[in-house]
Formats: structure tokens, C-alpha cells, sequence
């Protein structure tokens, strides 16, 4: 296939579903070359059918050596990588603060240490890109929930927390080698994901508006790519209130156990 001179070589995971999808549709329909990852192989050649710029990468981003393996993979196709986008994420509630160590392993062995892997196998790829005088781009999906402490988010706040922490520290180490890092920080978006979720969902958008958003900003090489914000500017406002407000402000989100008659 020719590509042209201004289309990229991007990494998508999560592309099957949600945000990851709206992305994945519209890069290609940039015209770039997107190697697309997701556990689902069917789901991945349904949505590279017919586009001769996608490439199916499945891949399980909490097995190290299938991503390692899948890090080959791209190298052997692409050969660098202009942009990866680490997308694939997924979300568990604790109950009524119920301690549950096996669901909090679960969510970080996705959120934290699948995007881990990931970072593995993308960074020798982007320093090729470096190499041959391009501008990388590593982003990842972390969510508005690392910048506050909510009821029963333990597990995911806490893996989207130290997701960005993470990268923000690796951002500075990356910056003088030419690699750039962007940080996205999504409010509610109406995906498969919190069709899930029993509660109110302020200033929910689509996955089609997300992908834009995420797009403009890493056009942009914005650091923190974060959406809609009315929300997100409202909830950074909030976690800088001194804890004992936060606390106050936060008590009243907990929901009550239901009571049997
Ligand atoms: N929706 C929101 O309101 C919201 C808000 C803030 C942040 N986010 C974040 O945005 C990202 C996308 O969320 P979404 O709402 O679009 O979710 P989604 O519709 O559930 O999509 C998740 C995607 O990740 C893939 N995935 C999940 N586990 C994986 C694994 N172990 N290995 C490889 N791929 C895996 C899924 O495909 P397979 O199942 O085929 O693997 C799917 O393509 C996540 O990181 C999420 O935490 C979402």
C-alpha cells in the first residue's frame, strides 16, 4: 500500500469498542496508517474490512509477552511509530467500601500495568520515528476520575491515578529525547463501558465528540487532553479544595446500602 507523506503510523488499543472505535474510524478516515489492537481478533477484522490502511494487532494488554510479541509485530509492519495511543482500559466498582483485592488487582492489571506493557513495546518504535527527525507522540487514556477521589472508585481512580502520575513523570524523562507525552482525561462518554453504570452521568458525550476532542488535542501536542469541560474544569476546581471540603462535598455522592423490609 503507498502511504502518503503525511499520514502517520498510530497504535490504537481498545479499538474495538466505544471511544476507542469513534478514534479508530476517524484516523483512518485521515487517511493514516492505524495498526489497531483489542483482545476481540473478530471485532478487529470486522472494523479493518474493507479499509486497506488498518492493521489487526490482537493482543491481551495484561499478558506482557503478547504485547512484547505484538511490539514486533508493529516493528515488522510499520517499522516506527509516529503516534501510539494506549486507549484500552476497563472499569470495577468497589461496594460500600467492601474491600475486594481481587477486583482491584483486576482493574490495575489493566488501567496501570496493561498500559505498562504497552508503553514497553511502543517506546523503542517511537525512538525510531525520533531517529529519523519525526516529532512522536505517546498518549494515553487515563479519566477525569484521577483528578478526585468519588465514592466507590477506589479501584479505578486509583489505577487512572497512577496512570497519569506515571506518565507525567515519564514525560519528563522522555522530553529530551524528542518523544512527547499527552495525558487524556475523559469526563462521561456514552460507550458499552458505562451503559454498565447505575448512576447519573453529568455532561455525558457521545464517543464520536470524545474522538474529536482527543484528535484536536493531540494535534495541538496538548499535555492534558481533558473533555467536556464544564465537567472536567469543575471537578479539577474541586480537588483543590482542602480535603476536609472535599470530604464534606464527597460524603454526599455515597450511596446507601439498600435496606431489607
Ligand atoms: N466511557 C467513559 O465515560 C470513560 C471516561 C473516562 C475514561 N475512559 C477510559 O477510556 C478508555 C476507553 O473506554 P470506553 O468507555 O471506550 O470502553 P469500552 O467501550 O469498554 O472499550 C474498551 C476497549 O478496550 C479493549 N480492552 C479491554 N480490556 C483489554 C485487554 N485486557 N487487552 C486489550 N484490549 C482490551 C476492549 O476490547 P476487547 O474487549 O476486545 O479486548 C475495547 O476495545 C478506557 O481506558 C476507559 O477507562 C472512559
Amino acid at each position: 500500500m503507498v502511504v502518503s507523506r503525511a499520514a502517520k503510523r498510530i497504535w490504537l488499543t481498545g479499538a474495538t469498542s466505544g471511544i476507542g472505535r469513534a478514534l479508530a474510524l476517524r484516523l483512518l478516515d485521515q487517511g493514516h496508517l492505524v495498526a489497531l489492537s483489542a483482545r476481540s481478533e473478530p471485532a478487529l477484522r470486522a472494523l479493518c474490512r474493507g479499509r486497506a490502511n488498518a492493521i489487526a494487532v490482537p493482543l491481551d494488554i495484561t499478558d506482557r509477552a503478547s504485547v512484547i510479541a505484538a511490539g514486533q509485530n508493529l516493528a515488522d509492519l510499520l517499522g516506527h511509530l509516529d503516534l501510539a495511543i494506549l486507549n484500552a482500559g476497563t472499569c470495577e466498582y468497589l461496594e460500600h467500601g467492601q474491600l475486594d483485592t481481587a477486583l482491584v488487582e483486576r482493574v490495575f492489571a489493566v488501567n496501570f500495568f496493561g498500559s505498562l506493557h504497552c508503553i514497553e513495546a511502543a517506546l523503542p518504535l517511537l525512538r525510531r520515528a525520533r531517529e529519523q527527525g519525526k516529532h512522536p507522540q505517546l498518549a494515553a487514556t487515563s479519566s477525569a476520575a484521577a483528578y478526585l477521589a468519588l465514592p466507590r472508585a477506589e479501584a479505578y481512580g486509583a489505577s487512572k491515578a497512577a496512570l497519569s502520575h506515571f506518565l507525567e513523570s515519564l514525560r519528563l524523562d522522555l522530553a529530551p529525547q524528542g518523544i512527547s507525552v499527552s495525558l487524556i482525561h475523559p469526563g462521561f462518554v456514552d460507550t458499552p463501558l458505562t451503559k454498565r453504570n447505575d448512576f447519573p452521568m453529568p455532561a455525558r458525550i457521545s464517543a464520536e465528540a470524545a474522538a474529536k476532542a482527543i484528535i484536536g488535542g493531540l494535534e495541538r501536542r496538548r499535555l492534558d487532553i481533558h473533555f467536556p469541560r464544564r465537567f472536567t474544569i469543575g471537578l479539577r476546581l474541586l480537588g483543590l479544595l482542602p480535603p476536609s471540603l472535599r470530604f464534606q462535598l464527597g460524603k454526599r455522592l455515597v450511596r446507601q446500602p439498600a435496606t431489607e423490609n
